[in-house]
C-alpha cells in the first residue's frame, strides 16, 4: 500500500513536472517577440508580411491595415501583440486570431468622427486588455489612425502634435475632419470616466435593436448617395469609399437586421419587406460589380430607396 502510494506520488510529480516544462516552454515562446516593433521615430509606415501601413501611436499601440491571411497573425504574434481591435465594419477573423493566441475586439466606427462613448470604450479596451494592441480598419489610413489618436489622447499616452504627425504618416486624408479632430480635440479621460465605459469588448460587434440597425443602414445609404453624386465613382471628399464597398455595405447592413431580435418580434410581413430591401440592395451591388452604367445604377438605387419607404410607411410613419 505504502509502495503504491509513493509510486502514485512519483507518477503525479512526473506528470506535474512535464506539464510545468511544457507550459513554461510554450509560454516563453509565445511571449518572446521575434519581429522588432516599429518605433515612434519611423518616417514611413512599416510593411510586414500580411500586415500593411503599420504605424506606432504609443508605447503599447500600433495601427494599420486589416490583417491579410494567416501570415498576418504570425506577424502580429511575432511583434508580441496580444490584442487586436478592429474599428472596421467587416466581421473579424476571430478564430484565426485565437489560433495565434490573439484576442479580437470589434468596435466599428464611421468616417465622420468618433462619439465620446466609443472613444472611452476603445480607450478602456487598450488600457485593460493585454498589450501591445494592434488597431486596424481596412486600409489603416483613416479610421484606425483617428481611433489610435483618440485612444492615445484619452489615456494621455502621446501628445497631440506627435499624433497629428503619426496620422500624416498613416496617410489620413485631409477631408476626414472628424478623424483629425481625434488627435486635437479628444479630452484626457479620468479613471472614473473610463470605468463608466462599456467593458463588454465584443469579438464580433452586433447592432442591437431597430434604431441602431437603422442608423447603421442610413450611414451605408449615405455612402451610396455620395458615390452616386460623384457619378458612381469614388467621391473626392471621401477617398476611402469606392462604389462596390458602398453597395456591399448597404446590403450587409440591411441583411444584418434580418436576424435582429426586434425583427423577430415583428410579423412576417415586416420580415418580407426587410428581405425585399436587402434583395434590392443586392441587385444594386451586383450591377455595380458588373460595371453597369450610371443610369442603370441610379435606377436600381431608386428601387432600394422605394423599398425603405415601403416599410417605413407601414411600420414607422
Ligand atoms: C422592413 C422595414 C424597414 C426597412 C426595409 C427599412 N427600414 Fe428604416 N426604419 C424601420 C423602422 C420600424 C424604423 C423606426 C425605428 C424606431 O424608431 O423604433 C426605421 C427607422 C429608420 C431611420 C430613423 C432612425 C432613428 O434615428 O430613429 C432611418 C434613418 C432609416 N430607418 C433609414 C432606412 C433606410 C435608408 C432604409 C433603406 C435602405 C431603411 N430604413 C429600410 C423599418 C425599416
Amino acid at each position: 500500500m505504502r509502495q503504491l502510494t509513493s509510486l502514485a506520488i512519483a507518477a503525479l510529480l512526473a506528470v506535474a513536472a512535464a506539464c510545468g516544462t511544457v507550459r513554461t516552454d510554450s509560454h516563453s515562446e509565445a511571449a518572446r517577440p521575434t519581429i522588432p516593433m516599429p518605433t515612434m521615430a519611423e518616417t514611413r509606415p512599416a510593411d510586414l508580411p500580411g500586415l500593411h501601413n503599420v504605424v506606432r501611436y504609443a508605447d503599447n499601440l500600433l495601427t494599420g491595415a486589416q490583417p491579410e491571411g494567416e501570415v498576418a497573425f504570425e506577424t502580429l504574434a511575432g511583434l508580441g501583440v496580444k490584442t487586436i481591435i478592429s474599428v472596421d465594419g467587416a466581421k473579424p477573423a476571430v478564430e484565426l486570431a485565437a489560433k495565434h493566441g490573439l484576442r479580437y475586439v470589434h468596435l466599428p466606427i464611421g468616417y465622420d468622427g468618433i462619439s465620446p462613448e466609443r472613444k472611452a470604450e476603445l480607450a478602456r479596451a487598450v488600457q485593460e486588455l493585454p498589450g501591445p494592441v494592434y488597431m486596424h480598419c481596412h486600409h489603416g489610413k483613416h479610421r484606425s489612425a483617428g481611433a489610435g489618436a483618440a485612444v492615445a489622447m484619452a489615456l494621455g499616452l502621446t501628445d497631440s502634435a506627435t499624433l497629428v504627425e503619426r496620422m500624416k504618416l498613416s496617410g489620413t486624408a485631409a477631408n476626414y475632419k472628424g478623424m483629425w479632430a481625434c488627435a486635437t480635440e479628444t479630452p484626457r479621460l479620468s479613471a472614473a470616466e473610463l470605468a463608466k465605459a462599456s467593458n463588454e469588448f465584443p469579438s464580433v460587434y452586433k447592432t442591437s435593436g431597430m434604431v441602431d440597425g437603422m442608423v447603421a443602414i442610413d450611414v451605408e445609404n449615405d455612402h451610396v448617395k455620395g458615390i452616386e453624386k460623384a457619378g458612381w465613382k469614388t467621391a473626392e471628399d471621401h477617398p476611402d469609399m469606392f462604389p462596390a464597398k458602398a453597395s456591399a455595405g448597404l446590403e450587409r447592413a440591411l441583411r444584418a437586421m434580418v436576424d435582429d431580435g426586434e425583427t423577430k418580434a415583428k410579423d412576417e410581413e415586416f420580415r418580407r419587406l426587410l428581405l425585399a430591401s436587402a434583395d434590392a440592395a443586392k441587385a444594386l451591388d451586383d450591377a455595380v460589380k458588373a460595371g453597369q452604367g450610371a443610369e442603370e445604377l441610379s435606377a436600381l438605387f431608386k428601387k432600394v430607396g422605394q423599398s425603405c419607404k415601403d416599410c417605413h410607411t407601414k411600420y414607422r410613419d
